[in-house]
């Protein structure tokens, strides 16, 4: 199996990060991991990269206040194409992706949603926003979905979702915490069963 370059893109706790890198420990993602995207330099995402010896790049509109959208985009591309990333696994990324980054990695760019989309998902669906919409809306189930990314927040094709039971005296909280649960077991299987079909793919290019 030829070794992929994973590039994981996060901006907050970095939960899903530490638990792919805890599966990728366990030999069950066998990918590289050499670099952390982020456009929030002070967040745990960032310390989990620097205690695991990963590359953190900091890319925001804070740092290039002046470039052109294209230039904007390139910084990313440039980035990707410098550590050879094979696949982007968004992991709390609270930004929408430039169209160009979206078009050159179609198909091999995914993210975590923590809910049943296309239920509560769009923009301003992020965090314990979710969970607090699942609660008003009275849903009995909640759930996980892992989907590839596009150009529109959290609409790309869906790979995987799983049922989360919402209790009896659930708050957000509650709910946050047993449905990222859910999130660290599935998305390193999921990115584990990726990882082989594109490097098969790979091999057989
Ligand atoms: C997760 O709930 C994930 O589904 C969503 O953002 C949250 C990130 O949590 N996309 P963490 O930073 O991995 O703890």
């Amino acid at each position: 199996m030829i070794k992929l370059n994973i590039s994981i893109f996060a901006s907050g706790t970095g939960s899903n990060f530490k638990a792919i890198l805890k599966a990728r420990k366990k030999g069950i993602i066998k990918s590289n991991i050499p670099l952390l995207i982020t456009n929030n330099s002070h967040c745990g995402a960032v310390d989990i990269a620097r205690e695991n010896g990963i590359d953190v790049i900091h890319i925001s509109r804070k740092v290039y206040p002046d470039l052109s959208e294209e230039e904007y985009a390139n910084v990313f591309l440039e980035t990707l194409k410098k550590y050879k990333i094979d696949l982007i696994v968004l992991a709390g990324y609270m930004k929408l992706l430039p169209d160009s980054v979206v078009d050159e990695y179609e198909n091999r760019i995914i993210n975590i949603h923590p809910a049943l989309l296309p239920s509560f998902g769009g923009k301003g669906m992020y965090g314990i926003n979710v969970h607090r919409a699942v609660l008003e809306a009275g849903a009995k189930v909640t759930g996980i979905t892992i989907h590839f990314v596009n150009k529109e927040y959290d609409r790309g094709r869906i790979i995987f979702q799983k049922c989360v039971k919402v209790n009896e005296g659930d708050d957000e909280y509650s709910l946050q915490k047993r449905v990222l649960k859910y999130e660290h077991k599935y998305y390193p299987l999921i990115i584990a069963s990726l990882e082989k079909i594109i490097s098969n793919e790979k091999s057989n290019n």
